[in-house]
C-alpha cells in the first residue's frame, strides 16, 4: 500500500474515533413527554408550542360545544418566534375550540407596537398559524411552533 494512503487512513481513523468518544453533550437532554392538555391541542390540529411547556393543572372541554378551559400552574411569560413579541398567559385559558379553529380566546396577550393586545382566536390553516387580534390577523408558519417554549423565569415542568 501507497504509505501516503496509510497515513490518510489512519487521520481518518483518528478522527472518527474522536468524535465517537465526544458525542454532543447538548443532546443528552431527555425528550420531555406533553401533558394531556398539550395533546389534546395537537388533536384538534394546532402545534403544541402555542401552549407552553409549563403546569397544566387542569383541562376541561366540552366536545359538543368547544368551549374549554386551561388552568396552568401560574401565569406565564414567553417570548414567541420568529419576532420575538413577548406574550403572556392568564392561569387560567378560554376559548372555544373545534378542529383548527379557537375563537372567544380568553387568557393570551402579547405586546407589539407598545401595546398589550388579547389574542381573540387562532387558526391552523395548512402549514401556517393564524393569530386573531380583533379584525387585525397575523400568520406565522407552524413550524415555529413545534416545541412548546419553556415560561421565562422558570424551568420546563414536563
Ligand atoms: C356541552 O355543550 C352542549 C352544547 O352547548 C350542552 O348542551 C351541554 O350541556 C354541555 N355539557 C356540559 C357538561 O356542560
Amino acid at each position: 500500500m501507497n504509505p501516503k494512503i496509510l497515513i490518510v487512513f489512519f487521520l481518518l481513523l483518528n478522527l472518527t474515533s474522536i468524535s465517537i468518544q465526544n458525542p454532543n453533550p447538548k443532546s443528552k437532554i431527555p425528550k420531555s413527554i406533553p401533558s394531556p392538555a398539550h395533546v389534546e391541542l395537537a388533536g384538534y390540529g394546532f402545534p403544541v408550542g402555542l401552549l407552553p411547556a409549563t403546569t397544566v393543572l387542569s383541562h376541561n372541554i366540552n366536545h359538543t360545544s368547544g368551549d374549554f378551559s386551561v388552568k396552568l400552574g401560574g401565569a406565564c411569560k414567553i417570548t414567541l418566534p420568529p419576532d420575538n413579541y413577548v406574550a403572556t398567559y392568564s392561569d387560567t385559558i378560554t376559548g372555544k375550540i373545534v378542529k383548527g379553529k379557537i375563537a372567544e380566546l380568553n387568557g393570551i396577550r402579547v405586546r407589539a407596537f407598545f401595546q398589550w393586545w388579547s389574542i381573540t382566536g387562532i387558526r391552523s390553516s395548512g402549514d401556517d398559524v393564524v393569530f386573531e387580534v380583533g379584525m387585525i390577523t397575523a400568520k406565522y408558519p407552524s413550524k415555529n411552533f413545534d416545541d412548546s417554549p419553556a415560561c421565562e423565569g422558570q424551568h420546563s415542568a414536563f
